[in-house]
């Protein structure tokens, strides 16, 4: 009899995450801050398609729940955040930073994300984490320092404040969406996969 691996046995998994998108404005707003700010040759700076939210990173999690996801992230019934953008702030720290990222007053999203997080412990498919929810977009991860060194390269050139325009609290967040990420060298690709639009 063929002898069948361990790893094809397994079912076929995906790494996954749900986010709340961004408005264009405010993405457009990011991009062009960030072209003047994130320049430090440390920072492989987030593509513009690809800023966000995280509502909730599941992981990797068998194809075939990719359908339950969906569902519930379809039913999702809240109504668009409010999005207070602030500073940027280096994490965990600026001397040991792995991501810069942009964090978000917004009470909206956090209740979006506790009802997203409750339905998907209901359905067995999230386990939450022990940290409460930051609400924040990264906009940029520190390269690792190379020869195979798992340390972050140190940020020289910290980013500077964003503009008023950016300040300003008239933006909400426009949809809650599933992701698939492929990870590659080059960064993450998302491939979105199910959708709600927040009105
Ligand atoms: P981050 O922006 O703070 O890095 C896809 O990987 C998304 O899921 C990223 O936006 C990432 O958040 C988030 N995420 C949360 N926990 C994660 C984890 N343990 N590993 C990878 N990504 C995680």
């Amino acid at each position: 009899m063929a002898r069948v691996s361990k790893e094809r046995l397994k079912s076929p998994r995906a790494r996954l995450f749900v986010a709340l998108d961004l408005p264009d404005g405010m993405r457009e707003g990011i991009v062009a801050w960030g072209r003047r700010e994130l320049r430090d040759p440390a920072l492989r700076v987030v593509a513009p398609e690809s800023l966000h939210v995280t509502l909730a990173f599941l992981g990797y999690l068998p194809e075939k729940e990719i359908g339950r996801l969906a569902q519930i992230v379809e039913a999702i019934d809240s109504p668009a955040p409010a999005i207070g953008l602030g500073d940027p702030i280096a994490k965990p720290t600026l001397r040991r930073a792995r991501i810069i990222a942009l964090p978000l007053t917004s009470p909206g999203t956090i209740a979006l994300q506790a009802e997203l997080e409750q339905k998907l412990v209901a359905a067995d498919l999230f386990k939450p984490e022990k940290r409460p929810f930051w609400p924040h977009v990264t906009v940029a991860r520190v390269k690792s320092g190379g020869r195979g060194s798992k340390r972050p390269m140190e940020v020289s050139k910290p980013p500077g404040k964003l503009p008023k325009p950016l300040l300003e609290p008239e933006f909400k967040g426009i949809r809650a969406r599933l992701y698939r990420s492929e990870l590659n060298p080059m960064g993450a690709r998302y491939t979105p996969l199910a959708q709600v639009e927040l009105s």
